[in-house]
């Protein structure tokens, strides 16, 4: 098997894949304005058999993880059957999704019975008021009562990935309330280092905060860095022996940490990015069309990668063709 490899010697066995762009919330560093449909795209989204058609291609490259993002993926109505139609039918050893979760207390039985293995939900914070103010929903209590449904149905592999913003969520007290969150709950939190994008250069100047005074807070706790294994994701994780939970922190302004890089992205409209914040972007949807397109598929995936950068240059203030995650999926 020809496996995924770039000139720098990184593997990919991890795909991020976006299936929608419309996300219903309005967090304040990705969709302020709500979503709003880009007129100058008029292409529609991946169907579930163009999505299955890749799949199948992504696995005989030594793709083992597929994660569903968006916008919001669970705003598809095939949602559900994308998810099937993965575990089932293509050879990907691990379907996981990233959400914000805003369906999760109706839906948790779905989801589990789905066969899906692992789910990413974003809570910006614990506070109710400030929850709202961020994503302009005040459904905290929805969601994080959908994270309980999950727990009582054994669902394993549950992670709550917080965006770190200077003064909203970065305090100590912020910090505590997450610590007495996990001290009970078997779930990982992350805090995710503000990035900037095309759209949010002034919400970036003005909230972008280090990272460094989380793991301040986690040294002084006597929380412990763990080892990570290879299809995992960007972030460094912290343990206790004493909380169900786990801290992690992912720092993409981190010195080295393209280094780690093992995903690829794909677009809810079949482009494939090399790069979250890349220029390099084409389309790969014609090869898709039909089941007997695999090879030229994995053919042209192999070449791309050669075009694929050493590190992203965010330090640069660089944003490639990002304006905001809501397309790439974050
Ligand atoms: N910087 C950091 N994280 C972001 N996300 C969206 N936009 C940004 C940004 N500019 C996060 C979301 C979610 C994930 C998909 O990406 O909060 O956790
Ligand atoms: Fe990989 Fe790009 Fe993310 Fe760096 S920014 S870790 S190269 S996807």
């Amino acid at each position: 098997m020809e496996l995924l490899k770039d000139k720098f010697g990184r593997k990919f066995p991890y795909i991020r894949l976006s299936i929608t762009d419309v996300c219903n919330f309005k967090c304040g560093y990705c969709l302020p304005n709500g979503f709003k449909i880009d007129k100058s795209d008029n292409r529609t989204f991946l169907s579930l058999e163009e999505i299955k058609r890749l799949a199948k291609g992504l696995s005989e490259l030594g793709v083992s993880k597929i994660r569903l993002t968006g916008g919001e993926p669970t705003i598809r109505k095939d949602f559900y059957e994308i998810v099937k139609v993965i575990k089932n039918s293509s050879g990907i050893n691990k379907t996981v999704i990233t959400t914000n979760g805003y369906k999760l207390d109706k839906f948790a039985e779905q989801l589990v019975e789905s066969g899906l293995d692992g789910i990413n939900i974003s809570i910006d914070s614990l506070d109710k008021n400030k929850f709202h103010k961020i994503t302009g929903h005040d459904r905290l209590n929805e969601i994080l009562n959908g994270i309980e449904k999950l727990q009582k149905l054994n669902f394993k592999n549950i992670k709550i990935n917080a965006v770190l913003l200077k003064g909203v969520n970065s305090n100590d007290k912020d910090f505590q309330q997450w610590s007495n969150y996990i001290k009970s709950n078997q779930v990982e939190f992350r805090y995710i280092e503000l990035m900037q994008t095309g759209d949010n250069l002034d919400y970036f100047k003005k909230y972008h905060i280090s990272s460094k005074v989380f793991t301040d807070f986690l040294i002084k706790n006597d929380w412990i860095i763990q080892t990570l294994g290879i299809d995992a994701g960007p972030s460094k994780n912290y343990i206790n022996p004493e909380f169900k939970g786990k801290f992690g922190i992912i720092a993409p302004y981190s010195k080295d940490f393209c280094k780690s890089c093992n995903r690829l992205r794909i677009t809810s409209r079949g482009d494939l990015r090399l790069c979250l914040f890349g220029n390099t972007g084409i389309n790969i949807r014609h090869l898709i069309q039909r089941d007997d397109q695999t090879e030229e598929l994995k053919d042209l995936i192999l070449k791309q990668l050669n075009f694929k950068k050493e590190s992203h240059y965010l330090e640069l203030g660089e944003t490639g063709l990002t304006n905001n995650l809501s397309v790439t999926g974050g």
